[in-house]
């Protein structure tokens, strides 16, 4: 895809950035729904929802419609997210990255090794997530497990939740602490000047 301003570098099409704003509007609703049926500290935040009841009612379908969402994002962005050698030497050389000695880190493709450790993550928390929330869906599910595996099961989907939850925090600081990502889930586009700093490998294969 050609970008508008000729001097940028196309990262999002249209339909992916819509794909990813659509996941990343449900994960803030589900988070907000899930905190406030998680502790009465929180329930406050059912005010939100129309109340208790429809806290309750709409947090699963809004689960629902993450989980479709980002396995369509997943399944998009899954080929970026491989693992080599250099995401080894990358995840060994962390204190470098922190300390911003991006000269001393090995060449980074279309995403470094943190993005693709927390992708990772995030399928998983996704899984969990869909596969225990069916288990506590009382109203539809409630029937076929036994009591045991119900509680099981709420114990499981507030750790996914909250494992998902401290991820996300994580992933939105990165993309405001490494200035320029943001605009290339708001607008798609990059600058060259940014593309070659942190993803020199991705820079050279875009310009071709
Ligand atoms: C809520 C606020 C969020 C913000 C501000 C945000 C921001 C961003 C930005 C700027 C990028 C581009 C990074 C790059 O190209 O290097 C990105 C990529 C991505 N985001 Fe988000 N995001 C948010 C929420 C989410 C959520 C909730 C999910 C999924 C549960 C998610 C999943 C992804 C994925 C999968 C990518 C592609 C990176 C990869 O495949 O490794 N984002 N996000």
């Amino acid at each position: 895809m050609k970008p508008d301003d000729p001097n940028q570098i196309v990262r999002y099409t249209p339909n992916e950035r819509t794909n990813h704003w659509i996941t990343a509007i449900t994960f803030v609703l589900l988070a907000l729904s899930g905190l406030a049926l998680f502790h009465p500290s929180m329930f406050w935040l059912t005010g939100l929802f129309g109340g208790g009841q429809w806290t309750r009612i709409l947090h699963p379908y809004i689960g629902v419609v993450m989980f479709v969402s980002f396995l369509l994002l997943a399944v998009r962005f899954w080929r970026h997210n491989y693992l080599d050698r250099d995401d080894v030497q990358w995840l060994k050389h962390i204190g470098d990255v922190l300390a911003k000695r991006e000269d001393e880190l090995p060449e980074v493709g279309r995403y470094n090794a943190g993005q693709k450790v927390l992708f990772f993550v995030m399928v998983a928390c996704l899984i969990v997530l869909l596969a225990s929330g069916v288990v506590i869906w009382r109203v539809y599910f409630g029937g076929m497990f036994s009591l045991g595996v119900i509680r099981f099961a709420s114990v499981v989907h507030a750790f996914a939740a909250f494992v998902l939850i401290v991820g996300i925090i994580v992933h939105i600081y990165a993309a405001i602490w490494v200035k320029g990502s943001v605009r290339a889930m708001t607008r798609g586009t990059v600058s060259p000047g940014w593309a070659r700093k942190h993803h020199a490998k991705w820079f050279r294969e875009s310009v071709k």
